[in-house]
């Protein structure tokens, strides 16, 4: 992990909040998974996204990159919509689980090249500054000496780290990571915080879903109660009051039904 990287970073300030969701509501058939959300993300924060299994979290990862129809209500990023604001390539994502095919023979290098493709025309011939960006990304998250390894020969933590070097490579100025620290060891959270904070130094923007409510401070300058709706929208020190927890973990985390 290296502190001395290059400021690169300079994603093209969005004009308004970096991500607004705007009375957000998804339902799966009958299920309810979030039920009017609005949140406002100013640029340059890390945000955790903290709630119980099925709070909704990943649901709202989905909706904002359109993976998921929303029922009602409205994502912007930077302002714009979210069509074209993927389009640009303003948001990169780091699922909960990558959807990969493990045995599939691909190097780590290639799968950071994707993370450029945006950024590459419809030959997706790879330029210096794409090589350049891959470099960097493979430099900060510590895996450069991993470039040319199979993906399939990582470990889980290993995995995790080049899947957000794909997203820091993408040079979005959202980013939204879904429990990035599911799985991998203590050495790698340490790392991967560090470098989430150096990205947000770098006036990125992220939004974070976590269980680790032991490291929320270190990682995020606000967080967000999740469960269906936004319980609490404030420092990491005021969702960490234990009443406010017990309002997010202690309530039934049955989803609503509706008729
Ligand atoms: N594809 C799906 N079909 C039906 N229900 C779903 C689907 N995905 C999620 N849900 C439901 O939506 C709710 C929110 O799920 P999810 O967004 O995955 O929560 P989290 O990521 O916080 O665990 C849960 O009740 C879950 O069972
Ligand atoms: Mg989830």
């Amino acid at each position: 992990m290296t502190r001395s990287h290059t400021p690169h970073l300079a994603p093209d300030r969005p004009s308004g909040p970096a991500l607004r969701l705007d009375h957000l509501t998804v339902r799966y058939d009958t299920v309810v998974a979030l039920d009017g959300v609005n949140l406002e993300l100013d640029p340059g924060r890390v945000c955790g996204l903290v709630g119980t299994n099925g709070s909704g979290k990943s649901t709202l990862f989905k909706a904002v990159m359109g993976l998921v129809k929303p029922y009602e209500g409205e994502v912007t990023i930077g302002g714009i919509g979210i069509t074209a604001a993927r389009k640009s390539g303003a948001v990169a994502y780091v699922p909960q689980a990558e959807g990969v095919d493990w045995d599939f023979p691909v190097g780590v290098r290639d799968v950071v090249m994707t993370g450029r493709y945006g950024h590459q025309g419809w030959m997706r011939r790879a330029r210096r500054v794409d090589h350049e960006a891959v470099a960097d990304a493979l430099e900060r998250v510590g895996m450069t000496a991993f470039a040319h390894r199979q993906i399939g020969q990582l470990s889980g933590g290993q995995r995790k780290r080049v899947f957000v070097a794909r997203a820091i490579a993408q040079r979005a100025p959202l980013l939204l990571l879904d429990e990035p620290f599911a799985g991998v060891d203590t050495t790698t959270q340490v790392a991967l915080t560090e470098v989430l904070r150096d990205l947000a130094a770098d006036g990125h923007t992220l939004l974070v879903a976590t269980h680790d409510l032991a490291g929320l401070s270190q990682l995020c300058d606000e967080a967000v109660l999740l469960q269906g709706r936004v319980i609490l929208h404030g420092t990491p020190d005021e969702v960490l009051l234990p009443e406010n927890l017990a309002r997010a973990f202690g309530a039934s985390t049955e989803p609503q039904e509706v008729a």
